[in-house]
């Protein structure tokens, strides 16, 4: 059977594509919701040219189950269930078993899976001793890519690809520790005793019992406080295949082990146009600083000659409004009300902000929207975590999609490593020339 014959998706029509007056004939997939794909596979062995996009804007790059997007409708499904629904009664922990089993557990699945990742979450005591390695002033994205990527040198009984139980082993032990490393992180940098897991908590109540609590007095996870962190993890666990995930999955194309494949992904996701932007969205609501100033801002953003953009509006595929904007709305007045900053100055810069520009032709002619980040920087502050720590958040939550889509990946059996093509226009063929010979 050939690769093209593999895919789950299948062909409908077809395109016909001339190139240099030679005509070929490229079967059209169709996938269950989306637009249909030009199969281009056998484009180079047709024609012998290849496509040029950079940047991916109309490539699809693999055939998945795990997570739908329309962009135009402001739809987001994991594995066919809308984000909101999810998040609205979900748990985290469900969201994860969702993304990588394809179907929402039962009762005692969901128990299993809970007590398999609480019985994960230490981290090897050695491990410890890497952070003291560190300089205190380390940004945590700095020590994640560090500490994850060794995990693969403390965990070798689960590094082996081609065995599915060390490929599940490998799953649940990065779901479970993500959180014992970031908070580690984040403890190391302020200079606070490490916190161990708490198994008694749940996933995201533990989480901020390891950032907040301190050995000297007790500490009681506030319940609106851990089912907003969960709500938050619900929301960033899987985005199909954006920068991070693609990363994961080349990274994984060449039969890296899962530690490392993750590492690159937070990576790639620290920089400020992927994972960064929810503190850039804080900076400016903070830099606008009250209501009256918003029309200047919104004069800047409009303006071609001032390179200001609105910080949390627009996105690249979303040209409605982004269906965890929404979420992430309610669950920053819930946060600020239970830490008691329900009048907190940046909240009415950012409902105000958000009014003016939905209702500016500017924005609505070039469909921009409040994204994830234009709250979420808000909400992440009022839980009490400095900037540094929002992209670590964001790689906790969506550990669990780079997971499944590696998963995907490398059960798929025909599946091949990642290798795209270029359009060269560098020099020609041309010979050596001596070193005392060159003018
Ligand atoms: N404020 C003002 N104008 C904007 C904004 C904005 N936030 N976003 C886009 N525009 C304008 C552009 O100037 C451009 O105008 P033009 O057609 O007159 O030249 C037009 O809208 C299209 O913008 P592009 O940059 O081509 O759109 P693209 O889809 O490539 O960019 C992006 C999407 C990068 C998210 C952009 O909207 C942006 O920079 N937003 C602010 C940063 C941000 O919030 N990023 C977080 C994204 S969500 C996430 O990563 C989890």
């Amino acid at each position: 059977m050939s690769v093209a014959e593999t895919y789950a998706a299948p062909p409908v029509s077809e395109a016909a594509l001339t190139a240099d007056g030679e005509q070929c004939q490229l079967p059209i997939r169709k996938g269950t919701l989306g637009p249909d794909v030009i199969d281009i596979t056998s484009l180079y062995s047709k024609t012998n040219h290849f496509t040029f996009d950079p940047g991916f804007t109309s490539t699809a790059s693999c055939e998945s189950k795990i997570t739908f997007i329309d962009g135009d409708e402001g739809v987001l499904l994991y594995r066919g269930y809308p984000i909101d629904e999810l998040a609205e009664t979900g748990k985290f922990l469900e969201s994860a078993y969702l993304l990588l089993n394809g179907e929402l557990p039962t009762q005692d699945q969901f128990d299993d899976f809970s007590t398999r990742i609480a019985y994960h979450t230490m981290v090897h005591e050695q491990m410890s001793q890497f952070y003291k390695g560190f300089r205190r002033d380390a940004h945590p994205m700095a020590v994640m890519v560090g500490v994850v990527g060794a995990l693969s040198a403390f965990y070798h009984d689960s590094t082996d690809i081609r065995d599915p139980e060390q490929r599940e082993m490998a799953s649940i032990r990065m779901i479970a520790k993500m959180p014992t490393i970031a908070a580690m992180a984040h403890k190391y940098s302020i200079g606070q005793p490490f916190v161990y897991p708490q198994n008694h908590l749940d996933y995201s109540a533990n989480f901020l019992n390891m950032c907040f609590a301190v050995p000297c007095e007790p500490y009681k996870v506030d319940p609106v406080l851990s089912r907003a962190m969960d709500r938050i993890f619900i929301l960033h666990a899987d985005h199909e295949q954006n920068a991070s995930t693609s990363t994961v999955r080349l990274a994984g194309s060449s039969g890296a082990n899962p530690f490392a494949c993750i590492s690159a992904g937070i990576a790639c996701l620290w920089g400020p146009a992927h994972g960064g932007a929810n503190e850039a969205a804080l900076t400016m609501l903070q830099q606008i600083g009250t209501v009256e100033r918003i029309p200047e801002f919104i004069a800047r953003a409009k303006d071609k000659n001032d390179p200001f953009r609105l910080m949390g509006f627009g996105h690249r595929v979303y040209k409605n409004y982004d269906p965890r904007a929404k979420i992430m709305q309610k669950t920053c007045h819930e946060v600020l009300e239970a830490v008691g900053h329900g009048d907190d100055p940046t909240l009415k810069v950012a409902l105000e902000l958000e009014h003016i520009a939905l209702n500016d032709d500017y924005f609505i002619e070039k469909k921009l929207y409040p994204n994830i980040d234009f709250y979420s920087g808000i909400t992440l502050r009022a839980l009490g975590f400095p900037t540094e720590m929002f992209t670590v958040l964001f790689a906790i939550a969506r550990t669990v999609g780079w997971i499944a889509q590696w998963k995907e990946m490398i059960e798929d059996p025909y599946q091949r490593i990642g290798r795209p093509r270029q359009l060269y226009t560098g020099a020609k063929q041309r010979s050596y020339v001596p070193i005392s010979e060159r003018v």
